[in-house]
């Protein structure tokens, strides 16, 4: 075994987030509203947690200025090849949410796809902060969390992925706890790809609307609003809010 590194995409899990997700996979709609609020600001967008470029080539394609931050070297690999294959340039970082340093100012910061839900609650206001130093005066951040609607602690779901050269990736994905008092979910995804090996332990936090508006507030944000599955009436649940605040 190799790569335990707690919420961190190694090679096999970055290679299956990115067969399975790739450029310009929708999830919800979260493409089109994020193309559709950008259109309206000038300036640089940086993607937290750029991944693979689902989001990013997108809007790279549409003539948004994209810089991409990522902490996993994997994924970042794997972005760095989607832009050529879509002969699209971007800036981009290897580094950490909470103490990341770039000269760069952002007019908007995306976060889409429950990336915020993957940092350790204690690391949140670090991170809220280092993006507030980013951003020029006004600007915006757009911010998706997500919810355990659908967990449920001690199933186990094994499958085997298959990737577009036909070879096999058995992945099982365990859901092991969740608690409702530090409200976090506890995920273990182990990937088998020939002789190797990769396990992927997942923590994901999510937070109430009074409760995340707080912490904004108190970190003195404004204009802080959130909307409810990118506005798309078709989806009935809860599935993701978007934070939308301004520095
Ligand atoms: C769920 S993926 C989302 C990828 C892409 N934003 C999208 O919408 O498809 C989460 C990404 O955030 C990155 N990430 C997670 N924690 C991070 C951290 N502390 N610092 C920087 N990147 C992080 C992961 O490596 C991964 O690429």
């Amino acid at each position: 075994m190799e790569n335990i590194k707690r919420n961190y995409y190694g090679s096999l899990s970055s290679l299956v987030y990115d067969q399975s997700k790739p450029p310009g996979t929708s999830i919800d709609g979260d493409i089109q509203f994020y193309t559709e609020e950008l259109i309206q600001r000038d300036g640089i967008v940086l993607e937290a947690g750029v991944g693979n470029g689902r989001m990013a080539i997108p809007l790279l394609r549409k003539g948004f200025e994209v810089f991409g931050l990522d902490n996993s070297q994997e994924m970042l690999d794997l972005y760095k090849a989607n832009l050529v294959k879509y002969n699209m340039k971007s800036n981009m970082l290897l580094g950490d949410l909470k103490d990341f340093k770039t000269d760069e100012k952002f007019d908007s910061i995306i976060m889409p796809n429950g990336s915020f839900c993957l940092i350790n609650r204690d690391n949140i206001i670090d991170v809220l902060n280092n993006f507030k130093a980013h951003l020029n005066e006004n600007g915006k951040m757009y911010l998706d969390l997500i919810f355990p609607t659908s967990f449920k602690a001690g199933t186990i779901h094994e499958f085997d992925f298959q990737l577009d050269n036909s070879e096999i990736i058995n992945v099982k994905n365990k859901s092991i706890s969740i608690d409702w008092i530090t409200q976090k979910t506890y995920t273990e995804l182990e990937y088998w790809y020939k002789n190797k090996s990769e396990i992927q332990p997942f923590s994901l936090w999510w937070y109430g609307v009074e409760e995340f508006t707080n912490i904004l507030k108190e970190l003195e944000f404004k204009n802080i609003n959130h909307i409810i599955n990118y506005n798309n009436l078709k989806i009935l649940n809860l599935k993701t809010l978007t934070f939308i605040f301004e520095k």
